[in-house]
């Protein structure tokens, strides 16, 4: 990867390329969050990588598959930043562009003591994905793992490359955004969390309503038309259906220490194996799970 490349070298094998949102956290211990018109001074700052397609491609690349970054940083330091997080971890950023003028996306953290955070997204240059830079990271690849924090049109592109090269779409709708009937019909799998199954379901929102109840993957695979679907359930493992029928994969009793990002681990390690030689999707949720429980025992999201 750090060999200069040959124009005439033939494009090395990807097994998974993400396309996805890549963004700065930045962290902020508080006593309390403020209201309307407040200031609270906290404790930090206190800076880390984040973005959920740059996690899933380092899940992926940690689960061994050649895994290509497609996304958008700003041309500033935390762009540079991003861009060299993501090369440690093995990922391919050749597709990742650099905007002028734009800032990297950003993800402005509050924590209270009792854990619970609240999160504001700036997605600055992460909007900015063009038709070309998705159709040209996506050629050659066996799987194509598309997340929806850089909106809804660069995943529309992302699945019709899918179509057009026949490589396998592995759809994230996190966040839950409106996407064409086709989009979904293509997912093998739609990967949701039990709130986004909801909103899946019912519509943005609806997930904050009281009572509603997470529907299982085999009705979000009758509701979308999806090819297959995983609902990840936390501690209770993840629940998989396609066309013939479905099971739950339990996850294994762990000490957790940190949760977050862990989904995002489930979705990069499920490209992985789904890019790979055993490519059911019983055997390739089994080893997410595992992936996903053994990273909910270390702090942070990657
Ligand atoms: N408390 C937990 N114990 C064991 N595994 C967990 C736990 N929380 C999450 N995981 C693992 O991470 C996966 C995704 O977690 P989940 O909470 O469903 O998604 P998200 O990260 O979007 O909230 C789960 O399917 C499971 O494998
Ligand atoms: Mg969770």
């Amino acid at each position: 990867m750090t060999r200069p490349s040959d124009p005439s070298d033939p494009p090395p094998p990807v097994d998974v390329v993400v396309v996805g949102g890549i963004n700065q956290d930045v962290f902020v211990h508080v006593d309390r969050r403020p209201g309307p018109g407040e200031t609270v001074v906290g404790r930090g700052p206190r800076t880390g990588n984040g973005g959920k397609g740059a996690n899933m491609a380092v899940a992926a690349a940690r689960a061994g598959a050649a895994t290509a970054m497609c996304g958008a940083v700003g041309d500033d330091g935390a762009g540079r930043e991003q861009l060299t997080a993501l090369t440690g971890a093995g990922v391919d950023v050749a597709h990742v562009v650099t905007r002028a003028g734009l800032g990297t996306g950003v993800a402005l953290i509050s924590i209270t003591p009792d854990g619970e955070n609240a999160i504001v997204v700036g997605p600055g240059a992460n909007a900015s994905l063009a038709h070309d830079d998705v159709v040209a990271a996506s050629a050659g690849a066996r799987v194509v793992l598309a997340q929806t924090e850089v909106g809804a049109e660069p995943v529309v592109w992302a699945a019709e490359a899918a179509a057009a090269s026949g490589a396998r779409l592995v759809l994230s709708t996190a966040p839950v955004v409106p996407l064409p009937a086709a989009v979904l019909e293509a997912a093998d799998p739609l990967v949701v969390n039990a709130s986004e199954a909801i909103e899946v379901l019912h519509g943005p929102g609806a997930a904050a309503e009281p009572g509603s109840a997470v529907p299982s993957a085999a009705d979000l695979v009758r509701h979308t038309g999806a090819r297959s679907v995983v609902v990840t359930l936390g501690g209770a493992g993840a629940d998989v259906a396609d066309r013939h029928g479905s099971t739950r994969v339990p996850a294994p009793e762990v000490q957790v220490v940190d949760t977050t990002g862990a989904g995002d681990v489930f979705a990069g390690a499920l490209a992985a194996r789904l890019a790979g030689p055993d490519s059911t999707l019983m055997g390739a949720a089994a080893a997410a799970l595992a992936a996903a429980s053994e990273s909910v025992t270390r702090l942070g999201a990657r």
